[in-house]
């Protein structure tokens, strides 16, 4: 039996591919490389010895959906894919509603087609809006997202649970990711973003890097200790770990859980600079700027129930998650273009 895992190319999937594999799953990636690339794959391929089955293709294809579960034994999906960059989502809401929301609408319906009936999804941190409380627990309530990409991360949500409620043979787990940075220790596999990056830690590498002259550091005036944005940053690798304990969760009938994937610590930008710096000797030069639309002062997670029901728990501090990056960065200071 395999797992098809969709957006398996991506910075998430591909790392989640190496666990899976390490783990003794076999791997189908779908992938329509939009924001990624297939060497990723091939990486992947050079960790574990193991080869991935990759088809390149569209989650609204149907066609394409329908091969894989004609071709394969696909016990289980691991649903990635999907467009991610917020300030996007605010120019182009129609593309993100219709990738995420009808992409997602057509993997299911296939899935169920083909009997297949477990999947877990990539959810967001960002679910919560304005988070009620600090920490973040799952039974916080879901608030007001500020993008469009944040939306149909909330609606597929529900879409998957009244899914799961009106046919209690779905398994569904919701994972909801803190902020994902690190990378795989080899130092071959990474975050690949396009253009500039949106996120912190691309943005740090590449100034690292000399790629991007300084950093700007969004607001110092939020109530933080030290005034900038506070963030529950987890290694990739320990949120790739995440899905294979959710996995063994869907093999004893899980019906639908929620979990957040976070490490419960919060840090400052400004921790991450000094931190980054003191874990790889490179400073990073950063000016502080105005606060970014949409930001939030503060948001780390309790992540005590997916310890209690997984028996997953992050092993990495951000002390590795600085250090992974930067070796990614260095080694590749394209990404994976040569
Ligand atoms: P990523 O862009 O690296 O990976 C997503 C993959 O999906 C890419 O390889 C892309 O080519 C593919 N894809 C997009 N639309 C597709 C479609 N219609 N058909 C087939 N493939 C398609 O992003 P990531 O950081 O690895 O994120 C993976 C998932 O986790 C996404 O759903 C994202 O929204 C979610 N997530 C990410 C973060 C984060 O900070 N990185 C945080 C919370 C949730
Ligand atoms: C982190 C902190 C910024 C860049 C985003 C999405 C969220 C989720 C994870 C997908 C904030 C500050 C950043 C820079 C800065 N993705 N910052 N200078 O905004 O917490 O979450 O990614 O689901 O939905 O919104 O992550 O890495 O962009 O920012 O000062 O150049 O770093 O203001 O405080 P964020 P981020």
């Amino acid at each position: 039996m395999a797992i098809l895992v969709t957006g398996g190319a991506g910075f998430i999937g591909s790392h989640t591919c190496v666990e899976l594999q390490n783990a003794g799953y076999e791997v189908v990636v779908l992938d329509n490389l939009c924001n990624s690339s297939e060497k990723a794959l091939d990486r992947v391929k050079a960790i574990t010895g193991k080869d991935v089955s990759f088809y390149k293709g569209d989650i609204l294809d149907r066609d394409i959906l329908n091969q894989i579960f004609k071709e394969q034994k696909i016990e289980s999906c691991i649903h990635f894919a999907g467009l991610k960059a917020v300030g996007e989502s605010v120019q182009k809401p129609w593309e993100y509603y219709y990738n995420n929301i009808s992409g997602t609408l057509t993997l299911v319906d296939v899935m169920r087609e083909n009997g297949c009936k477990n999947i877990i999804f990539s959810s967001s941190a960002t679910v919560y809006g304005d988070p009620a409380q600090i920490p973040i627990t799952e039974e916080c309530p879901k608030g007001q997202c500020t993008n469009p990409y944040g939306w149909t991360k909330s609606m597929l949500e529900q879409v998957l649970s009244d899914i799961q409620k009106a046919d209690s043979e779905w398994n569904v787990i919701l994972l909801r990711y803190f902020n994902p940075i690190g990378a795989h220790k080899s130092g071959t596999m990474g975050e690949n973003p396009n253009g500039i990056p949106n996120n912190l830690m691309p943005y740090v590498t590449q100034v690292a890097v000399g790629k991007l002259k300084e950093l700007g550091v969004f607001g110092d005036d939020y109530n933080t200790p030290d005034g900038t944005g506070v963030r529950d940053y987890i290694h990739v690798v320990d949120l790739a770990v995440g899905h294979v304990k959710a996995l063994k969760k869907i093999e004893e009938k899980a019906g639908l859980c929620i979990y957040n994937l976070g490490t419960g610590h919060g840090y400052s930008v400004l921790d991450i600079v000094k931190n980054f710096e003191e874990a790889n000797g490179v400073k990073i030069p950063y000016v502080i700027k105005g606060r970014r639309a949409g930001d939030i002062a503060t948001c780390y997670c309790d992540p005590t129930k997916a310890e209690r029901e997984l028996g997953w728990r992050a092993q990495y501090g951000i002390r590795e998650m600085c250090e992974d990056s930067w070796r990614w960065q260095k080694n590749n200071p394209n990404g994976y273009e040569e």
